[in-house]
């Protein structure tokens, strides 16, 4: 029996982000290239999307390239950028159809242009489509994204058009990448590691972290189902004590 049937439905987080991460441990375990690796987490990538669809869930962030993934072997990230371009080609008719929105965070200025304007295409095709917004994370990193924000505050304040006095969360927000994004209330991690990776630092603060051994590509809907339902367990008490939450 699915483990859907378990969910409550009433309370399905609006925002998940993910930090896919483990296509290369299953890549070897299996006696592949790292690349198969990544073919297989495409995959996954695609079941995630079907399980917001189906539970409602409004956003899905995927971290799919990190600011230090530059470090990796020129081989694999060539993989990884044709991966994504030739993913988009294949699946966009799809995307559009299902009503999905997608959107990049990330400095994308520094990908190649074959890939900026492969993703280009994909968010002016699907800018108007509002059932979900599927966010991807690509040359992101968290310290990125507060760096460039403050770059912009400073130099809309030096311009006069803003008040360095006025400042508050909802100034600070409206400058990061995730601006019209909310905050996501659950960050899954795949592969057994346990950290953030300069990801999402700033949004993150307050979102319930889980964490499964599973590699990326064996993240089938049931786990990401098991996920939920994980979370739908949690008590989030934003520093309130449990007898203040009705
Ligand atoms: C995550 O899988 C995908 C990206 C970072 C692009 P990895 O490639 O990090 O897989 P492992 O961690 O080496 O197993
Ligand atoms: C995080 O995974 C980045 C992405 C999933 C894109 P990494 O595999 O790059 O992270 P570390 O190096 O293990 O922290
Ligand atoms: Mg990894």
């Amino acid at each position: 029996m699915s483990l859907i049937n378990e969910i409550d439905k009433n309370k399905i987080p609006k925002h998940v982000a993910i930090i896919m991460d483990g296509n290369g441990r299953w890549a070897k375990a299996k006696g592949k290239a790292r690349l198969k690796g990544h073919q297989a987490g495409a995959n996954s990538v695609k079941s995630s999307i079907e399980v917001c669809s189906e539970l409602g869930i409004k956003f899905l962030t995927v971290y799919a390239f990190s600011t230090e993934n530059w470090n990796r072997p020129k081989s694999e990230i060539l993989g990884l950028m044709d991966l994504l371009v030739g993913t988009i080609d294949k699946e966009l008719k799809e995307i559009k159809n299902n009503n999905i929105k997608i959107s990049v965070i990330g400095d994308i200025s520094k990908l190649d242009t074959f890939v900026q304007k492969k993703l280009k295409l994909a968010v002016e095709e699907t800018k108007n489509n509002d059932a979900l917004n599927f966010v991807v994370a690509l040359n992101y990193s968290g310290r990125w994204d507060i760096i460039n924000a403050c770059k912009n505050i400073a130099q809309d304040c030096k311009a006069n058009i803003l008040d360095p006095e006025k400042i508050d969360e909802n100034t600070f927000k409206s400058y990061l990448s995730t601006n019209d994004i909310p905050d996501p209330e659950l960050l899954i991690r795949t592969s057994g590691e346990e950290r953030i990776s300069n990801f999402l630092l700033y949004q993150l603060a307050y979102s319930e972290l889980y964490f499964t051994p599973r590699f990326w590509p064996d993240f089938s809907k049931e786990e990401f189902y098991k996920a939920i339902i994980n979370y739908q367990n949690r008590e989030r008490r934003f520093g309130k004590i449990s007898e203040q939450l009705t």
